[in-house]
């Protein structure tokens, strides 16, 4: 479909936080540099009885509160000149036909559309039915897609409803189903730096690897979204959707090309090789005070932290354990992977002690401090004796003056040209909630299921994770800077 063609963004939902917060600093990025196309027009659907001036003033008062930074007056005026907005209700099919109207009345001829719903999940299947209905959707007069936000779903069944229902009217090619993690720089430099190098995709399998470490923690707590989090749960807000795509990234054999479905095709099948994960290989656990917080339930069973040991069965990880923690209220923000080497099969010093002995350990340095570091043993000079030392790559000094884009920027752009390849595919969120959904129907009722642990706020979580890789003999690493468990 051709993407030289004008575009119209409608952003359904759009007097909600995450347009201010994240869509339109990043489509005012994209347009200061240059990479939206001249003919774009961005158009807010909302229930509020806005004026356009009214919506063109509330995204002013968002850019000046979330990305101050990058507001360039002259820039923006100019930018806004192409913001237009709609009422209307997202469930009420009427208001849509006005929207059609309107946005056949703005466009000059044949235009690309791309609909966003920057809305709760309720509205998903509201909205596409409402855009099918009002004939919205044929790809004749250029392409129309729609990007989904998460949570898709909520369990494997809802997920597949909510797949069939997009799927009554969106085909699979027109659906952008956003998982922000794989448009961070750092997430997406996994691959680059897996399949542009020679010198690391020999040595990452079970014949080098000792095991895999998938950490994403977070200072803050759950805040103002008790509402939807005590319903969630971190397996639900973090595993489905992010860290099991940094496990994708990690582990999946390399596509033959760049291109959506070749990339998505190899996720699918790592997805499928993932040994169901045992409840003995969980632990669960609640921060101190969270049933305290409004809106949460004060007898709330719902884990604010999780880690959990997996297998992925096929040739290249067999027996590789991969390791995967994430947690809120924790002492600091922090995504990173690593991937621990074996131990050297012989070791010829025999000054070095074999138990403390630190193996090759790979960092990959997702945020904050975006890098690559590689530890390895150099003998200290002058001395009998070795020292663990560090090859340390970091974005800021290697690339200094070249900004480190917000996911959001660089996720709408592919949806503009076309390309998928960064968002996930009806097949690759299903197989993810396969996986989930027995964790999550054990802990409820399975006697094998762990206890809910507590675990103090502005620790690294709770003694249960460490456990979990002391009965293997091994720790939790941490390879970019600060904490080490
Ligand atoms: C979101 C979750 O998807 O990701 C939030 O719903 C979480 O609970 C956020 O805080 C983390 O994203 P980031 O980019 O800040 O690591």
């Amino acid at each position: 479909m051709d993407n030289e063609r004008p575009i119209t963004i409608v952003i359904l939902g759009a007097s909600g936080d995450l347009t201010q917060r994240k869509l339109i600093p990043a489509l005012f990025n994209s347009y200061r540099k240059g990479r939206l196309p001249e003919t774009i027009q961005i158009v807010g659907f909302a229930r509020r009885p806005w004026s356009h001036d009214d919506f063109r003033d509330k995204l002013l008062a968002g850019m000046r509160e979330f990305a101050p930074d990058s507001l360039e007056m002259d820039q923006w005026e100019s930018f806004v000149r192409q913001v237009w907005y709609s009422q209307g209700n997202l469930d009420t099919a009427v208001d849509y036909q006005t929207l059609h109207t309107f946005l056949n009345q703005t466009e000059d001829g044949p235009t690309n559309r791309l609909y966003y719903m920057a809305t709760a999940p309720r509205f998903f299947v509201p909205i596409v039915e409402n855009l099918g209905a009002a004939d919205m959707v044929a790809e004749g007069e250029g392409w129309r897609h729609v990007v989904v936000e998460k949570p898709f779903g909520r369990d494997l069944a809802s997920a597949q409803a909510l797949n069939k229902a997009i799927h009554t009217v969106f085909q699979e090619h027109q659906i952008y189903r956003i998982d922000h993690y794989l448009g961070k720089e750092t997430a997406q430099n996994i691959l680059f730096f897996r399949f542009a190098n020679t010198i690391f995709e020999p040595v990452w399998n079970r014949n080098y690897v000792d095991n895999v470490q998938i950490t994403v923690t977070e200072s803050v707590d759950v805040g103002h979204r008790a509402g939807y989090y005590d319903q969630a749960g971190v397996m639900r807000d973090m595993f489905q959707n992010h860290l099991f795509q940094l496990l994708s990234l990690i582990a999946m054999e390399p596509p033959a090309s760049f291109e959506a479905d070749a990339v998505r095709n190899e996720k699918a099948k790592l997805f499928a090789a993932i040994r169901p994960i045992k409840l003995q290989d969980t632990v669960r656990a609640q921060y101190e005070g969270y049933c305290q917080a409004e809106g949460v339930a004060n007898d709330s069973q719902t884990p604010t932290y999780a880690a959990l040991k997996m297998y992925v069965d096929n040739w290249r990880w067999q027996r590789v354990p991969f390791y995967l923690r994430s947690g809120k209220a924790l002492a600091g923000k922090k995504s990173e992977i690593i991937i621990e080497f074996q131990k050297p099969p012989h070791l010829m010093f025999d000054f070095v002690d074999d138990a403390d002995f630190t193996p090759n350990i790979l960092s990959l340095c997702i945020q904050p401090d975006e890098g690559i570091h590689l530890k390895f043993e150099a003998k200290v000079p002058d001395k009998l004796e070795t020292r663990s030392v560090d090859m340390e790559f970091h974005y800021r000094s290697s690339f200094k003056g070249e900004s480190m884009p917000d996911a959001y920027e660089r996720l709408l752009l592919n949806a503009i040209r076309s390309d998928a390849a960064l968002f996930t595919r009806s097949d690759g969120i299903e197989a993810a909630w396969r996986l989930v959904d027995p964790v999550l129907e054990g802990w409820l009722s399975s006697s094998d299921a762990p206890p809910l642990a507590l675990y103090r706020r502005k620790s690294w979580g709770p003694a249960e994770a460490d456990r979990l890789l002391v009965r293997d003999g091994r720790t939790w690493r941490s390879g970019c800077g600060g904490h080490e468990r």
